[in-house]
């Protein structure tokens, strides 16, 4: 005789072994392009998040579809997109809200993939009374209610410590040095070259993966957006200089970077960064360098208007194999050969 006992549910009391996960991917008004491509190769379709801007000018979303349950992936770069008339603000924000209804709606996991992170650069006190921006942002992410984030070339491996939610930090070096390899390798002798005495570990990693020599130039910045370059240290006669950087704004670096190696007697000046956000009056100030070219990813949508001199490939292979390897629970480093911790 079978008992049961009194106000058990009749129903199955143990998780289903093969318990079906579900993946759902959705993005904001700024990184709308990269997210099709991810979604197209995970073989999933885009979540409609519902997205509008009252003409106040605050956000909102819903979501079109039940997100319960689910992992969801939300692709938002903190920049603005001119196209979209966002800015890095709206964006920021916009990002915040659908966290928050993405955790209201029950999802699963909520996983915030900012491949650029905006005010990464306010990381510190330089100055007193300055605020940390980027600490803020990981806290406004956190209470949100993300579970983790995915970013690509923080402007400082530190600023995961801001975070006390796992973070998956990757890289775009793999996409940057196979394009030197197979369109610069050719022009002649290369020498990589690091902006600023901040970027010089990266610089040799580069170097070394694209196995040319390294030489690092001496830079001040005597305001906000203001760059000088000083020396060359190390040998660029004769050479092709490749400027390798994490971000370009208004261009004002590379410029500067770009016309010091010319003067010291390059032969050419390439520049390549994981972000470019080209603001204000970038694309004329490059147009008007010595630069024979600039390449830059997908992290940021490229703005109207680019001169012929830039190029942008790509970072969707890198950040579809995260995402899948997130969702699996399998290992993000095994994508990069566990060099992903670069700086
Ligand atoms: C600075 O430390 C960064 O690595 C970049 O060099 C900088 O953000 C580029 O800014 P801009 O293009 O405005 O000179």
């Amino acid at each position: 005789m079978s008992t049961m006992e009194v106000g058990a549910s009749p129903l199955p009391t143990t998780v289903p072994f093969a318990y079906d996960k579900r993946m759902m991917i959705t993005s904001g008004r700024s990184s709308r392009e990269l997210a099709a491509k991810i979604a197209a190769k995970l073989g999933v379709a885009l979540t409609d998040p519902g997205l509008k801007k009252f003409s106040d000018g605050e956000v909102y979303c819903r979501f079109q579809e039940s997100i319960r349950g689910a992992d969801l992936f939300i692709i938002q770069s903190t920049c603005g997109n001119e196209r979209e008339g966002l800015t890095a603000n709206d964006a920021l924000m916009e990002l915040l809200v659908m966290v928050d209804a993405a955790v209201g709606a029950s999802a699963h996991r909520v996983i915030a993939v900012t491949p650029w992170y905006g005010y990464s650069r306010q990381d510190k006190k330089s100055a007193p009374r300055e605020p940390i921006t980027a600490r803020l942002v990981a806290k406004m992410l956190e209470t949100a209610g993300i579970d983790r984030l995915l970013t690509l070339d923080l402007h400082a491996g530190q600023l995961q410590g801001f975070f006390q939610k796992p973070v998956d930090h990757m890289t775009a070096l793999p996409v940057l040095t196979q394009y030197v390899k197979d369109q610069l390798a050719a022009d002649g002798d290369l020498v990589i070259i690091s902006p600023d005495a901040g970027r010089v570990k990266l610089t040799r990693k580069f170097a070394q993966k694209v196995e040319a020599p390294y030489a690092l130039l001496e830079k001040e910045r005597p305001a906000q957006q203001v760059a000088e370059i000083g020396y060359v240290i190390g040998d660029v006669k004769g050479k092709v200089a490749v400027i390798v950087d994490d971000i370009i704004d208004t261009g004002g670096t590379l410029a500067a970077a770009a016309q010091t190696v010319i003067d010291e007697g390059a032969k050419k000046v390439y520049a390549l960064a994981t972000h470019g956000i080209f603001s204000g009056n970038a694309f004329e100030t490059l147009a008007n360098s010595p630069l024979s070219g600039i390449v830059v990813t997908d992290t940021v949508p490229l703005r109207e208007g680019a001169p012929d001199i830039i190029r942008q490939l790509t970072c969707a292979d890198i950040l579809t194999d995260s995402v899948r390897a997130i969702f699996t629970d399998d290992s993000v480093s095994e994508i990069f050969a566990g060099e992903n911790q670069l700086f």
